[in-house]
């Protein structure tokens, strides 16, 4: 019997623009995760998975190219050698809200993959896991930038660029951040579509927007570098500008976005996607009640606040 947990996750700065080559900035989430945990099954019962919270069953031999979790057990077995299906029963689970920004199919694919080289006594390198995991999360996000996969199966902050290994940093000190569900499911790629219709039409006007988050991602790593939090909290909001004016903002997250400002927040912004999903905002220890509160009372779903960084 083996099992392993991965985290949520948040993108700080730097969606979208990443998808056209700039950086960005992502730390995992620990207060939400998604285990898998293998079992070995009865002589030629095969391998079934089952993921009970998505209302998923599947046995491992029938089910089809389009479905992310078996294409990602196939390849981690075939990975690892295992040329012929054993005989397991694999259980997901994950509390991380789906379509929400907060990485939950990378999160399930890294359980599994971790859980299957457990299984097999192998160990999991990070660079290995998430090159695995990307290839599921093509299903959820068409062509990903890669950053969900990587900063899961990373598990710590990294600066990364696509197609470039990632560098996983460390704060000066860990800061908070209070995140905060719309309650809107807002699949990444239609978003990610969306942008991408529009540079077709105006790719210097966008460019030039994500030359200017290029930059901000800089600032905020230098400012994460030396512990600045109230320049970090200034970057959130200069991203969320530059985010709003690509058309990846909506009303729920504005609302969000101001209530966690006026609560005394030092900066928020989207993260992920957009047009839905989660907000996220730098607080302090002090501010971290009554932007909690604010949130909730602005219609927030739920809101997790968490260290990161530490
Ligand atoms: O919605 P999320 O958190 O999975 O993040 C998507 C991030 C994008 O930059 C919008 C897309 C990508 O592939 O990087």
């Amino acid at each position: 019997m083996a099992s392993a947990t991965a985290p949520g996750k948040v993108i700080l700065v730097g969606e979208h623009a990443v998808v056209y080559g700039r950086p960005a900035i992502a730390a995992p989430v620990w207060q939400v995760a998604a285990t898998a945990t293998i079992a070995a099954a009865a002589p030629g019962a095969g391998c079934t998975i089952v993921a009970s919270d998505l209302g998923q069953a599947l046995q491992l031999a029938e089910a089809g190219e389009d479905e992310p979790l078996a294409v990602v057990a196939r390849l981690t077995l075939a990975r690892l050698g295992v040329n012929s299906i054993p005989d397991w029963r694999i259980e997901l689970h994950s509390d991380i809200p789906i379509a929400s920004g907060l990485g939950s199919g990378a999160a399930l694919s890294t359980a599994l993959v971790r859980a299957i080289f457990a299984q097999l006594d192998r160990p999991a390198p990070p660079a290995v896991v998430s090159e695995l995991v990307y290839e599921s999360e093509r299903f959820y996000h068409g062509a990903p930038s890669g950053i969900d996969n990587t900063v899961v199966a990373y598990g710590q902050p990294i600066w990364f660029v696509k197609g470039q290994p990632p560098q996983p940093f460390t704060l000066a000190a860990p800061m908070l951040l209070a995140i905060a569900d719309t309650g809107i499911r807002s699949p990444t790629v239609l978003t990610v579509s969306k942008v991408r219709a529009a540079w077709q039409q105006d790719r210097a006007r966008y460019e030039a927007i994500f030359d200017a988050i290029g930059d901000l991602v800089h600032a905020v790593r230098s400012a994460l570098e030396r512990g600045d939090a109230s320049a970090v909290g200034s970057l959130f909001n200069e991203n969320q500008a530059l985010l709003k004016s690509i058309g990846v903002s909506c009303d729920a997250i504005d609302v969000l976005v101001n209530a966690a400002r006026t609560a005394g927040a030092s900066g928020a912004k989207l993260s992920g996607g957009g047009g839905g999903g989660n907000i996220i905002a730098l607080v302090e220890p002090a501010t971290a009640p009554a932007v909690h509160a604010a949130l909730l009372a602005a219609g927030a779903r739920r809101v997790i606040v968490t260290a990161f960084g530490a």
